[in-house]
């Protein structure tokens, strides 16, 4: 386990608070596969799974903003395009033999996540809690 999952990350709607809690457990499989055998085939099919998660999650958060007629809808929609494209890079760079998979990059998927739940899901909260 790299990095726990604390009750300070929860956005108080129950589905988008698993989605999340699934993203960072599968950081935290990298991290383990990274501190074990590090298989390059496990380690891009766990890459591909966090993309589609986020891919499924994105999703669902953006129809839901959309119901509420959230105001920072555009803005919110940018980051995760924005957040898409850095793992899209990422996954690439590793594919392609560019980048290794390293503690630091860990930590920057790590960072990649909460800083997204910290600065904009958070602001979704008085709108949207439902636990
Ligand atoms: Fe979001
Ligand atoms: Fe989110």
């Amino acid at each position: 386990m790299y990095l726990e999952w604390n009750d300070q990350y929860s956005v108080q709607v129950k589905k988008f608070n698993a989605q999340h809690k699934d993203m960072l457990q599968i950081i935290n499989a990298i991290h383990d596969e990274l501190l074990g055998n590090n298989r390059r085939e496990t380690q891009i099919q766990l890459l591909d799974k966090l993309t589609l998660n986020t891919m499924n999650h994105f999703s669902d958060e953006e129809q839901a903003l959309h119901e509420i007629n959230y105001s920072e809808i555009l803005d919110h929609m940018d980051e995760h395009l924005n957040l898409l494209q850095e793992l899209h890079d990422l996954k690439t760079d590793y594919m392609n033999n560019r980048i290794d998979i390293s503690e630091e990059l860990v930590g920057f998927l790590a960072n990649w996540l909460i800083v997204h739940i910290e600065d904009m899901d958070k602001q979704y909260i008085p709108l949207m809690r439902d636990e």
